[in-house]
């Protein structure tokens, strides 16, 4: 299903009307719900960054998450977990109609590289709500 997805959101991205309905959307405000659904839990975002915003690394609690570049560069990261500790594995640097796919687990940072980055972002659950029960957890970066 999640492969699915993944191929949905890519074509999504990549059409010229929804871009342009969606630079529109993003002009005032850095954020979109476009879709929440209320039966099963999912949400589906879109929203912006800029240049050299960085996001430390976090998991989704008991979420996964699908980013989709719509235009722009972003860099996202991977983590692994070594003795209590994250370590910086891989990182990708994804453009336009490129997805990654995180799974409940899964650690990751995003550092936008262009001047402006729209990503749209499907969830299988409100993250909000994993933060708030404690379940998503963010991993301050430790400088030695
Ligand atoms: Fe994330």
């Amino acid at each position: 299903m999640k492969t699915l997805l993944k191929k949905i959101l890519t074509t999504i991205a990549k059409g010229p009307t929804f871009q342009k309905w969606l630079k529109n959307e993003l002009l005032l405000k850095e954020t979109k719900e476009i879709y929440r659904d209320e039966k099963w839990g999912f949400v589906f975002t879109a929203y912006t960054e800029n240049k050299d915003q960085y996001r430390i690394p976090h998991d989704h609690g008991d979420g996964w998450v699908i980013y989709t570049v719509v235009s722009g560069i972003m860099e996202m990261g991977s983590y692994s977990q070594d003795t209590g500790k994250i370590v910086r594995g891989s990182s990708d640097r994804l453009q336009s109609g490129e997805s990654r796919v995180y799974l409940p687990g899964d650690i990751h940072d995003t550092r936008c590289l262009s001047d402006r980055v729209i990503i749209l972002r499907f969830t299988s659950c409100d993250l909000k709500i994993e933060e708030r029960e404690g379940r998503m957890k963010r991993y301050p970066l430790i400088s030695s």
